[in-house]
């Protein structure tokens, strides 16, 4: 039996085994940021083919947020029962569906959100180049409850779990960045002062959140931009993760994004190991896998617990039965 077949318990829930698939945005929502047929047909006919976790393209929690036209919204109720569609479609066919809660913080622009951009520190978006305002302590409460509300409609939408992004460049991975946090008051200064955001939303999340619903964090493992963050800081923050309630680290880039250019296929695996090394969830590594052989080789060196697998399964629906089937 393959290791890439095997059951995950997660929670108080199973994961039929060790494939996922990532939140990719498809940028089909309506101009509300609701759910379309498509969307559904989209996620139905990857968890149809027995991936074993479907975690939904990333979601605002709040318009001044929204990273780009067309994206998925979770920031009202009246969405929630076109979520509660997709996850049934994706929960019919066996597979444990997620949502990923996010908001762009500097990584926006006004002629997208039509509101003012801010983030953690009034300095350029390093990659973007975007020049936001300064959240006030007073916004930074209000929007860790737009997480709170948000994560509370999946769950009434009926997901399995939810994962709150803090990969990407976008707010979360803005606060723990040195790139990108130079407050002064408690939430900057230090690594661990540059964390407390950050954890505070993924403590009040899961307060929120009733026992049976999954709580995952995208982190950006490593920013790959000079002087941002790099494993050393983001493994101890795992260890944090785990702390505040978290059921599973998915690993990815920070600020650079999800892909190391030239890198061999699985390129996150060694940060997957270190992070592994530090806690007892499980870890999720995505990057470049394009074969199964390859997604087993990494959970048997011990690298991660499961195998994200993008754009291979954009490509070819079938991807995991095909993989399970090949290597049973
Ligand atoms: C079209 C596209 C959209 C993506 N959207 C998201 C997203 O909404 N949230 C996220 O965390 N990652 C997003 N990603 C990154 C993927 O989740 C994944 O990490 C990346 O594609 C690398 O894995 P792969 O080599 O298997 O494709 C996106 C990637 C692609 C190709």
């Amino acid at each position: 039996m393959s290791l890439l077949s095997r059951e995950l318990p997660l929670r108080h829930k199973v994961m039929r085994n060790r494939i996922a698939m990532p939140p990719m945005a498809n940028r089909a929502a309506t101009e509300e940021g609701a759910a379309v047929p498509a969307l559904i047909n989209h996620y139905a006919a990857r968890a149809g083919e027995k991936v074993a976790l479907v975690i939904l393209e990333h979601s605002f929690v709040h318009s001044s947020g929204r990273a780009h036209p067309a994206q998925l919204a979770i920031d009202n109720d009246e969405l929630v029962d076109g979520l509660a569609a997709l996850a049934r479609a994706i929960k019919e066919q066996g597979a444990l569906s997620a949502i990923q809660i996010t908001h762009a913080g500097s990584k926006t622009t006004s002629e997208v959100t039509g509101q003012a951009t801010a983030g953690p520190s009034a300095v350029p978006h390093p990659t973007t180049g975007n020049e936001p305002r300064e959240f006030t302590a007073a916004q930074l409460t209000q929007l860790r409850d737009n997480f709170v509300q948000a994560a509370l409609r999946a769950q009434k939408a009926g997901f399995d779990a939810v994962e709150i992004h803090g990969a990407h460049g976008y707010l979360l991975n803005q606060f723990l960045s040195p790139l990108t946090n130079r407050r002064t008051d408690g939430y900057g200064g230090s690594e661990e002062k540059r964390a407390k955001y950050p954890l505070e939303v993924v403590s009040a999340v899961r307060e929120a959140l009733n026992e049976h619903t999954v709580l995952m964090f995208r982190l950006g493992v490593d920013d790959l931009l000079p002087g941002g963050l790099t494993i050393e800081a983001t493994s101890r923050f795992s260890v944090l993760l785990e702390e505040k309630g978290v059921d599973l680290i998915d690993i990815s880039g920070g600020m650079g994004g999800y892909s190391i250019v030239d890198e061999k296929p699985g390129y996150f695996r060694t940060h997957g190991r270190a992070i592994k090394e530090l806690v007892s969830v499980p870890v999720m590594v995505t990057g470049g896998v394009k074969t199964p052989e390859l997604a087993e080789e990494i959970l048997s060196s011990g690298d991660a617990d499961i195998i994200g697998v993008g754009r291979e399964l954009l490509k070819n629906p079938k991807w995991a039965s095909e993989a399970l089937r090949k290597l049973s």
